[in-house]
């Protein structure tokens, strides 16, 4: 009417750099193995740190050498090795949770699951445990990563905002670089002291999912990246398998339904409960499944850049070096394929279709799927297991002001609920 359509569709392009595309087949070719989609300059943003990581990197050479020298310690069968590590951390995890029940009439399994998750993967990283287990409350490490992670938004959105913070004279920025240099060292003692524990034990050092990178004359890597691939573990391990079990918890002890189902399977377990005593207890995995699809602790999409040749998705022609995402927030509330699927129904997983498999993102996908996965799954079925044993009543409180507006999905880039707490009685 105004004559302005021009205008407005060039404002409109200025504004929206970015296409999001709610469809398997997109999924299929994106997040294929050697996909030609490359993660964007928003992964850069997102880390800190000087030096790339095998989370933070575009160079597909650089992600293959630096994957290939970090999978076979985090795979599945050498996992086994670190498993007394992880369960006496979650049952150490679960016997505080009690206590502080006993005490408070109240346990905020939130900050219980960060601390069990932070823990463990710090410990098997650095080889040296945080503590804050034993603590009860968060080191100056992790509540700078906190700080830093709060800048995410702005790190993503005004990159050289961030680069020029250390001149800015804003407490808030100067916070957050003070922060990043405070991470930087605690690493970089970490890495020190165990470079030092294998020295004086080299045939038979601690293990940890990063002792063959020290090698370093054989693998070319310096110190810095493995202080910084160390610091992405933690960062990649610690929230996402804090998040997704504090929604577990949340989710099936809100329904008496799920939760006697559960409960029944797992207190005809014999002792010790062992992750193979687990990996295929029917419902235990359908309800770790379904926590998965439904609150995705990264919700958001990955984004990728469309190669120099462009791409065709939903009968659309997408140009080259367009930035294109299929975010496993809407795949996973896709009607026809997940149908109801705003509920929490683990048995829909009993006889999954193939396109319910396809639409399923919560570890990403192909070359660059997660890491952590089996870490990630190992860790949810003995803290899922424990915890239900321990405390087959469990339910949400509505103690101290908590309400389900408390557990509203919050995502930056990674989810939390947001209350920051999750608060269970029994
Ligand atoms: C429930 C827990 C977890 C969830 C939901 C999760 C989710 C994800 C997702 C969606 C990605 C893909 C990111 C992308 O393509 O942009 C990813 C990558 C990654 N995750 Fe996890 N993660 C979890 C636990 C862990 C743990 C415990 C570790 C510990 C080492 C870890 C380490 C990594 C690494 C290193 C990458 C980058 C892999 C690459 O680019 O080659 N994650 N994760």
């Amino acid at each position: 009417m105004s004559g302005k359509a021009p205008l407005y569709i060039h404002k409109l392009h200025e504004k929206y750099d970015q296409i999001d595309v709610c469809d398997i087949n997109a999924v299929k070719e994106i997040h294929k193995t050697n996909s030609r989609f490359l993660k964007t300059v928003f992964y850069r943003n997102l880390a800190s740190g000087a030096v790339h990581t095998v989370f933070s990197t575009r160079d597909t050479k650089f992600h293959s050498v630096h994957r290939r020298l970090l999978a076979s310690p985090i795979s599945d069968s050498s996992l086994t090795r670190f498993e007394p590590l992880i369960a006496d951390r979650i049952n150490l995890t679960v016997s505080k949770i009690k206590q502080e029940l006993e005490s408070r009439g109240v346990a905020d399994v939130f900050k219980w699951w960060l601390f069990m998750a932070t823990d463990i993967i710090g410990e098997l990283s650095f080889g040296d445990s945080f503590g804050m287990l034993e603590a009860g409350k968060k080191n100056q490490y992790t509540i700078d990563m906190e700080r830093l992670a709060s800048y995410q938004p702005i790190r993503t959105t005004f990159p050289t905002l961030i680069k020029i913070a250390s001149y800015i004279p804003l407490p808030m920025l100067r916070e957050s670089v003070q922060a990043g240099k405070r991470i930087g060292m605690h690493a970089a003692q970490s890495i020190d002291r165990y470079r030092r524990l294998m020295a004086q034990n080299p045939l038979d050092p601690k293990p940890t999912l990063l002792t063959k990178l020290f090698d370093t004359e054989k693998n070319g890597l310096s110190l810095q990246d493995i202080r910084q691939e160390a610091h992405g573990y933690i960062v990649a391990g610690s929230d996402t398998t804090a998040v997704t079990m504090t929604y577990l918890s949340y989710a099936v002890s809100n329904d008496s339904r799920v939760r006697e189902k559960l409960v029944a399977e797992l207190m005809g377990l014999a002792e010790p409960i062992t992750d193979k005593s687990l990996r295929n207890l029917p419902y235990l995995n359908l309800v770790i499944t379904e926590t998965l699809r439904l609150y995705t602790a990264v919700p958001l999409g990955l984004p990728r850049s469309v190669p120099p040749e462009g791409a065709h998705f939903c009968g659309f022609q997408i140009p080259g070096g367009i930035t294109v995402s299929t975010q496993s927030y809407s795949l996973h509330r896709d009607p026809s394929i997940f149908p109801d699927p705003y509920s929490f129904n683990p048995e829909r997983w009993e006889n999954p279709s193939k396109e319910m498999k396809d639409a399923s993102l919560p570890f990403g996908g192909g070359s660059r799927i997660c890491l952590g996965i089996h870490l990630a799954r190992m860790e949810l079925r003995m803290a899922t297991a424990l915890f239900f044993r321990a405390l087959p009543d469990a339910r949400p409180s509505k103690k101290e002001g908590m309400s389900e507006s408390d557990m509203i999905m919050e995502s930056y880039f990674l989810m939390a609920p947001q209350g920051h707490r999750c608060l269970i009685e029994t």
